[in-house]
């Protein structure tokens, strides 16, 4: 049976990645997470000084971008594959509310989403892919079989956020992770290059109201008849 290519995009904190990994795994697919990408190169500005009071240094990160090689490697102690930056696992750095304050600005810089696009398309050419983010059903993959569009209310989304830093260990406010979300829904629907909306050909899903098994189980029996039709 051919494999197909899935493209998941929508607002932070929807759900993408669960779904995208769970869809990955039941197909046998490889899950490609298109937002480690960008917050793996904001966590290289953050660590490299190149965001500080005055905001990020645009010219100095374009400076430095073509050193950087975002890529993914299987980690044997969690079975998953996690993002690494020039060979350096850094799955864990950059899930922090620090990197999401300032990743919407990183990604609106066109030689950083030239590169991340050119590196995404290479990864999910031979198809067998899931892969979600902002642009992907309408920018890296225009010809991906199934693309899904997932919404749910900025209150659901921070309050889902809120518990996994919290569980983290960070010390947060939810009005703060909802203050995040919102911001970040503007800046990721408002920016010039490539900006968050929804394929004319994409399937929305709100699943403000709808559990996670239900969502999976709904939208895996919808993949599979896309793929039975191949
Ligand atoms: O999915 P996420 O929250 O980890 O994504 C982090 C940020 O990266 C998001 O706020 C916008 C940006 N992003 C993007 O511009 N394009 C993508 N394909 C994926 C993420």
């Amino acid at each position: 049976m051919r494999k197909i290519s899935i493209a998941i995009d929508g607002f932070s904190s929807t759900g993408k990645s669960t779904l995208a990994r769970q869809l990955a795994r039941e197909l046998g697919y490889v899950y490609i997470d298109s937002g480690a990408m960008y917050r793996a190169i904001t966590l290289y500005a953050l660590r490299n000084g190149l965001i500080g009071p005055g905001g990020l240094d645009r010219e100095a990160l374009l400076e430095h971008l073509p050193q950087l090689e975002p890529g993914f490697a299987l980690n044997p102690e969690s079975g998953r594959s996690e993002i690494t930056l020039n060979g350096e696992n850094v799955e864990a750095e950059i899930r922090t509310l620090e990197v999401s304050r300032h990743v919407s600005e990183v990604s609106t810089l066109g030689p950083v989403r030239e590169k991340l696009v050119a590196l995404q398309r290479s990864l999910s050419k031979d198809g067998g892919v899931v892969m979600d983010g902002r642009d992907i059903g309408t920018v890296v993959m225009p010809h991906a079989e199934l693309k899904l569009f997932m919404t749910a209310s900025p209150e659901i989304r921070a309050s889902r956020r809120y518990k996994e830093l919290l569980d983290r260990g960070e010390d947060v406010h939810y009005e703060e992770v909802l203050k995040n979300v919102r911001h970040r829904d503007y800046l990721d629907s408002h920016r010039d290059i490539s900006p968050l909306r929804k394929a004319a050909d994409a399937v929305e899903f709100d699943n403000s109201d709808m559990g996670l098994k239900e969502q999976f189980e709904r939208i895996l029996a919808h993949s599979r008849n896309i793929i039975e039709k191949k």
